[in-house]
């Protein structure tokens, strides 16, 4: 079955409205002498993001039928909340050093550096919170155990954190290609494999299916890093909501300097492409999360 283009648009707008409500619910609230940090962790986390892991993941829950939607909330709520501290820590003067971001200016040109570097350690912090007094709650902990276990090893040293490391450490050198995957793998995939993984083992997917979806999430990934790379050349910063021209200006090789914006192109539709052919061979159905990967290869922000 396909969507509309009209109405996965109108989907997409819903379901991104749902995820903020279910952001909102989850910000800390007792606070007294330290509200400085609730605010800086508001300001970031509320700023017009896409939202794009925690729809994957409850999308991926959909796809292997789970249906007790309101246990997924913490995790959908955990996985943007690693997300939104790693886009707070990469615009620090330290590593990208960008002024704006979800279009606003960033965390730490706002509330300092000292409070965008602990507002970065308060959301990743603040993330197991939520996630671990979801599993404490559920019908199925261990099943909220093993998201758990995905989320923490795809953000950390072999994930998201890995890959902003030798993104960092290589940066201003040309880099080889086998290189260039690896970080792109890490530093943007791991987040996207995590998604999908943990949607998956929450709706109870078994071995088997969650090596395939993590295979999918990775695919999914260099397409949307390469994408990224791409706007960053040819986007506006009122389009994008942040600077464009930061990966020149920072020195970076990327996948569109290596090999032109083209070439480029071509790569993000096939990699989506094949994640698609391998989503299908999974057993279940989700229109909606097929559309999402598919409206993915020619986002504009
Ligand atoms: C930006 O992620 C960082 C990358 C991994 C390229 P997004 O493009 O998902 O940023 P938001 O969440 O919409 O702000
Ligand atoms: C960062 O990649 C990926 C993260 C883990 C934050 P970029 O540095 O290209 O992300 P943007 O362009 O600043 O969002
Ligand atoms: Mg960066
Ligand atoms: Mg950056
Ligand atoms: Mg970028």
């Amino acid at each position: 079955m396909q969507v509309s283009k009209e109405q996965f648009q109108t989907e997409q707008k819903q379901r991104t409205e749902q995820i903020v409500e279910i952001l909102n619910t989850f910000l800390p609230k007792q606070i007294t002498l330290q509200k400085t940090i609730a605010e800086a962790m508001e300001y970031s986390l509320m700023a017009g993001g896409k939202r794009l892991r925690p729809m994957l993941l409850l999308e991926s829950y959909r796809r292997f039928g789970g249906n007790n939607e309101k246990e997924v909330y913490p995790f959908m709520a955990a996985i943007e909340m690693i997300h939104t501290y790693s886009l707070v820590h990469d615009d620090l003067p330290a590593m990208d050093n960008d002024e704006y971001r979800r279009g606003r200016k960033t965390t730490h040109v706002v509330y300092g550096e000292d409070m965008g570097i602990l507002a970065g350690d308060a959301l990743l912090n603040y993330a197991y919170e939520v996630a671990l007094q979801g599993v404490v709650q559920m019908s199925e902990p261990l099943r909220g155990a093993k998201a758990l276990q995905i989320l923490a090893q795809k953000a950390g040293v072999y994930g998201m954190v890995g890959g902003q490391v030798v993104d960092v450490e290589l940066t201003g050198k040309p880099l080889q290609e086998e290189q260039l995957e690896f970080i792109y793998r890490l530093k943007t995939g791991a987040l996207l494999e995590a998604s999908l993984m943990a949607g998956a083992v929450l709706a109870g997917a078994g071995e088997k299916e969650l090596q395939q979806v993590e295979r999918i999430g990775s695919l999914v990934g260099m397409a949307f890093q390469i994408q990224d790379d791409i706007l960053d050349i040819t986007s506006t910063t009122k389009e994008l909501g942040k600077p464009v021209g930061s990966d020149a200006k920072n020195e970076k090789t990327t996948y569109a300097t290596l090999h032109g914006l083209e070439q480029a192109h071509e790569a993000v539709k096939s990699y989506s492409e094949e994640a698609l052919q391998l989503l299908e061979q999974l057993p279940g159905e989700n229109t909606f999360l097929d559309a999402l990967i598919i409206s993915l290869i020619d986002r504009k922000k």
